[in-house]
């Protein structure tokens, strides 16, 4: 007998975190919707409350997602909940290193935090590996600065789909000392692993590709303490809904990603867009990280049309496209970005364009259409 080979992404999606292989019990995790379990001995002690050690529906997500990033997992209510319990885990005064773009929530999370004392922000183009580099080490000409004690990182970033050298920027948040975070929401686990690139934690959004939160085992430890004391828990149906979806990842994403490329590559022939962003065109200036980092290039891209006017011309004349804010799901997405406030630095007229699992030609005759009306 052969020891059993170890198992591809595309199956661990499906089989992680599934019950005992016993006949009659369920082939998926049922929902657990308890709170109140009953109680263990001091020789065989048990979870007697949700909020203190999950339930089964959450361990079921949690060993999928970790099974998947290579870590532990630890659920939470939100990806901001998330992001919450992480941000406790810095001590009062830290210094915080940001990228200028990044999720728009989480920047707005630090600066509100920044404005109550608790830490101080530095952003960062994160596609300068260099100054990004420089900034974590604490190097510059102001001299109270020190090094990071936070680098938060996110690649590709939202919404504009920037490439950073995550294996360079853990290596330097590693040697400052600093704690490293990579929001993986756009890449998902399937196209990129931060936790082997050397990152501390890795986040999602769990209404995006995927649900859940990644960490080496200590940092899961802390996390799930920060969980428990916040209660930023999640709920039973969210966890079991999140691992349903999890399921299929794969295949969504294999959808979604092939016809990203396609509709990146058409885009950028049209006459009314002036700019694509989207790493796996061969001229993207994140496209030779990406390929080395990721496994294929995801299926968010963006790109920029003459001005708000136009965009927002675009928006309303789509019609298989949904005029909508969150991404990652099966059917495709569209916004305007620059109209969210604290989004100065993106371009009036970029669209962020989540690419869904519709027939690529609808896609492309709604997108074409769309571009002639606006
Ligand atoms: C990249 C990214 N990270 C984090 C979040 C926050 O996650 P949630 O909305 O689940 O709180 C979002 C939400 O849009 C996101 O796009």
């Amino acid at each position: 007998m052969t020891a059993a080979s170890p198992r591809r992404p595309e199956t661990i999606a499906v089989t992680a975190g599934r019950p005992t292989a016993a006949p009659g019990e369920p082939l998926n995790v049922p929902l657990v919707l308890a709170s109140n379990f009953r109680a263990g001995t001091p020789d065989a002690p048990v979870t007697e409350y949700s909020r203190d050690g999950g339930t089964a529906t959450w361990h079921a997500l949690e060993a999928a997602v970790g099974a998947l990033e290579g870590g532990i997992a630890a659920a939470f209510a939100s990806g901001m909940g998330a992001a919450t319990a992480l941000l406790d885990l810095v001590p009062v005064g830290a210094r915080v290193v940001v990228p200028t773009d990044s999720y728009s929530g989480v920047r707005a999370l630090l600066f509100d935090g920044a404005a109550l004392g608790r830490w101080n922000v530095d952003q960062v183009d994160i596609t300068d590996t260099a100054a990004t580099v420089a900034a974590v080490a604490g190097a510059g000409s102001d001299s109270s600065r020190r090094p990071a004690d936070l680098l938060w990182l996110e690649s590709p970033t939202n919404p504009l789909i920037d490439v950073a050298d995550l294996t360079a920027l853990c290596r330097a948040g590693r040697e400052a000392g600093a704690l490293v975070v990579v929001d993986n929401t756009f890449a998902t686990p399937l196209g990129q692993q931060p936790l082997t690139l050397g990152a501390d934690l890795v986040l999602h959004s769990a209404t995006k590709f995927i649900g859940g939160h990644s960490a080496s085992r200590d940092m899961a430890a802390r996390l799930v303490r920060r969980r428990q004391l916040a209660g930023a828990t999640p709920g039973a149906l969210e966890a079991f809904l999140a691992l349903r979806g999890l399921r299929t990842l794969p295949v969504r994403l294999a959808r979604a990603q092939e016809s990203a490329g396609v509709l990146a590559a058409r885009l950028l022939e049209h006459p009314a867009v002036e700019r694509v962003r989207y790493p796996g065109l061969a001229d993207d200036p994140g496209h030779a990280l990406a390929a080395q980092q990721m496994n294929g290039f995801g299926a968010m891209l963006s790109f920029e049309v003459s001005g708000a006017a136009a965009a927002d011309a675009v928006c309303r004349a789509l019609r298989v496209v949904t005029n909508a804010t969150s991404l990652g799901g099966v059917e495709s997405t569209i916004e305007r970005r620059a109209k969210l406030a604290g989004q100065e630095h993106i371009p009036p007229g970029l669209l962020r364009f989540s690419v869904g699992v519709e027939h690529v030609e609808d896609l492309w005759d709604d997108l074409s259409a769309a571009l002639a009306a606006g």
